[in-house]
């Protein structure tokens, strides 16, 4: 902290080496001018030396361009004012008070760029993930739309067989389903034309422990806020293979997601996220264990079903996730697997085979 000792008329009569840092730092030969001069624009610090005690100030946050065009510094500043009795014989009779200023000057710099840093980020992820909503919405309901059409025409055709009593005319009801069937097909033939591509990606021989690692390292943010200790242990000698480290990356970021999701459920006290690798009968395996509330027999199957979620509606959540590991796995000949007997949470059991099986 640079501190100044400023007398009524702004000047420095004591400083420290801070302080005498800053002059260098900023290029000026001043620093506490600039500094209340901000103050002054900031908070409308009026430099007056008080007939008793000023107004003080506690970390009131400036901005100082130094002259020099480096890049902006922020401060965080307090003052305090005091006065001191003259105490010289001539003024024994003209009793006159001096008001001084003590000036405190934090550099917060960095602890600023690393905030605006955070929300930058924060702004980002928000944006990234509304337009990703906002799009699958536009996609959706254009499905919803397109499909309504032969719904309707089929419901048209159950009216008509429902009314008994009349005779039921084949001919029509078959006209009517065959319409049905082909504004079906029409409305398949424009979701899969208006699917966009993949991102092509070429395969490369990749390594499952740097894939796991990446993905932790990715999500260390949300594993630390959620207060989740994470063992990690790789294999020390693992087998590369050949596959598409992006894809498969998003595969295990969707799996760890999931045991955030699973373990963050209130009232859960027991945080712990196992990832471990081995490599078994052949096959490079890694194992993603959470202590969460697990998944239960009869969901097994169904929670690799595209858009099936048990999550909140107005979370992110889709229920597309394990959908896409599924179809990573499928593409690198590998297998995605619950382990049945595990029961303190949900343990994913993902095995490839070698390159060149
Ligand atoms: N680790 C886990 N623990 C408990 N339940 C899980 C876990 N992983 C997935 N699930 C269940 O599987 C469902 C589908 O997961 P997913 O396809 O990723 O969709 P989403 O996460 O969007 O709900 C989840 O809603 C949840 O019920
Ligand atoms: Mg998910």
């Amino acid at each position: 902290i640079a501190i100044a000792l400023l007398d009524d008329q702004q000047r420095v009569v004591l400083d420290n080496h801070e302080y005498k840092q800053l002059t260098d730092d900023l290029g000026v030969t001043d620093p506490a001018k600039q500094v209340l001069a901000e103050l002054r624009n900031t908070i409308g610090l009026a430099f007056e030396p008080p007939k008793l005690g000023g107004r003080n100030f506690v970390d009131e946050e400036i901005c100082v361009h130094p002259i020099s065009g480096k890049a902006a510094r922020w401060f965080s500043c307090s003052g305090s004012w005091f006065e001191q009795q003259d105490a010289k014989a001539d003024s024994f009779f003209d009793p006159q008070a001096r008001a001084y200023l003590m000036l405190l000057i934090k550099d917060i710099t960095a602890a600023k760029r690393q905030r605006e840093m955070e929300r930058i980020g924060a702004i980002r992820a928000t944006m990234a993930e509304a337009e990703l909503v906002q799009s699958l919405r536009e996609t959706l309901s254009g499905a919803v739309y397109q499909l309504r059409g032969p719904l309707n025409m089929i419901r048209a055709a159950a009216n008509m067989l429902d009314r008994r009593g009349t005779q039921i005319d084949t001919a029509m009801l078959k006209n009517a389903l065959k319409e049905a069937l082909t504004a079906g097909e029409a409305a398949l033939g424009t979701f899969e034309a208006s699917m966009p591509e993949a991102p092509q990606e070429a395969t490369a021989p990749v390594n499952l422990n740097d894939i796991l690692r990446d993905v932790l390292m990715l999500l260390t943010e949300r594993l630390l806020a959620a207060g989740i200790t994470v063992a990690w242990q790789p294999t020390s000698r693992l087998s590369h293979f050949h596959g598409r480290a992006n894809m498969l990356r998003s595969m295990f970021k969707e799996i760890v997601e999931n045991a955030i999701e699973a373990m963050n459920e209130r009232g859960r006290n027991v945080r712990e996220l196992k990832v471990r690798t081995e490599e078994k009968d052949g096959r490079i395996v890694a194992v993603i264990e959470d202590t969460g509330p697990g998944i239960s027999q009869e969901l097994r199957h169904k929670v690799y079903e595209p858009f099936f979620t048990t999550k909140r509606p107005l979370s992110h959540s889709v229920g597309m996730g394990l959908a896409i590991a599924q179809d990573v796995a499928t593409r690198h000949e590998g297998t995605i697997d619950i382990d049945p007997d595990y029961t303190g949470g949900c343990r994913f059991i993902i095995g490839f085979p070698p390159s060149g099986s």
